[in-house]
């Protein structure tokens, strides 16, 4: 070696102490621009901290996420998009704040159909759209087809259309049955609702133990939030009043069930580029997909990871639709149009 280095080496050996002397920011900071509840995802950003000694600024953003990220421009402090639902992430790609990202971590934890072919979004958790079923029903197995049954008339509770958990399962089903026998399913279920497509998830638990309906659509995490409740409460009462069954497509070979997952991106003026890959190869490792699916009940999107306890009772495991969610995504318009179109949340 020879004296030129010397100064570089006195350099490095003092960035080292210095950094010694400050572990909460030893290497730097990242700034998460998420639409996740805080108390959801702040235990996994503590960990990576923890972990990395990278601080992490997080900005809770309720609405506009990709409306505020453009405004931003290059000045952005974004470093990590957050969100949940299919559409929303392929707004944020569609909408040009995102960049691609090549990562053997992340291509290896996460199955192809769950994250963008060009690394420009990643599934971080999955989280399955299951029908609730009265306890009494000796249902064992559903197709999404069979909600428009004429036996179900008067029986069928759900949400709006038009939130994204069910425009992302109706543009599924255009994806599986085309358009053309969606709308007649659309019709179909929409003259068996027990009620107006309103309310949330949870409230189908609630109308079913209200006895106004039998049978609904719902997210799975929900089931484990009612359940997890303390006996007594209404949300513990709403969870033990049904059974969960995880439905597949009636064209599908493979059987598998719709999901829709959060995740997340990178932005494409992020400050500290390397650090927030670092982030979402953490958020895939198998500490916090052990987070994700105890704090959360959401399935990890990961494999081996184990469930919770009580999403592994109720619902099992998952057995995905494996067709590609960016396949799904661009028939979301579609699906909302058909929507409207069959007036099913008037
Ligand atoms: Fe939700």
């Amino acid at each position: 070696m020879t004296r030129r280095y010397a100064p570089t080496l006195i350099c490095a050996a003092a960035t080292a102490l210095v950094a010694a002397a400050l572990p909460a920011h030893a290497n730097g900071e990242l700034t998460v621009y998420t639409t996740r509840e805080p108390g959801l995802i702040q235990p996994l950003l503590s960990a990576f901290s923890a972990q990395t000694q990278i601080k992490v600024n997080t900005v809770f953003v309720k609405d506009g996420l990709l409306e505020r990220v453009k405004a931003e421009g290059a000045r952005s402090p974004a470093d990590v998009l957050m969100t949940v639902d299919i559409g929303n992430l392929m707004d944020l790609v569609d909408g040009g704040v995102t960049q691609p990202v090549k990562s053997a971590a992340l291509e290896s934890a996460i199955p192809a159909n769950l994250r963008g072919a060009d690394g420009q979004w990643f599934s971080l958790s999955m989280r399955a759209r299951v029908l609730y079923a009265d306890k009494s029903s000796k249902l064992t197995t559903f197709r999404y087809e069979d909600l428009a049954l004429p036996q179900y008339k008067g029986k069928v509770c759900i949400r709006a259309g038009q939130h994204p958990y069910n425009t992302a399962l109706i543009a599924a089903m255009i994806a599986h049955d085309g358009e053309a026998q969606t709308e007649q399913w659309l019709r179909g279920v929409k003259a068996n609702l027990a009620r107006k497509a309103t309310g949330g998830d949870r409230d189908v638990a609630r109308d079913i133990l209200g006895g106004i309906c039998d049978i609904g659509i719902a997210n799975s995490y929900y089931v484990g939030q009612m359940k997890a409740s303390k006996p007594g409460t209404d949300a513990r009462k709403w969870g033990d009043a049904i059974n969960v069954i995880k439905p597949t497509f009636a064209n599908s070979k493979s059987g598998g069930t719709h999901v829709n997952i959060s995740g997340a991106a990178v932005a494409k003026n992020a400050p500290q580029r390397a650090n927030a890959v670092r982030l979402l190869e953490f958020l895939v490792s198998e500490p916090a997909q052990v987070l994700y699916a105890q704090a959360n009940y959401e399935y990890p999107v990961r494999k081996g990871v184990a469930l919770d306890p009580i999403i592994g009772e109720s619902i099992g495991v998952l057995k995905v639709d494996p067709l590609p969610l960016t396949e799904i995504a661009k028939y979301r318009k579609q699906a909302s149009a058909l929507v409207d179109k069959v007036g099913f949340d008037q």
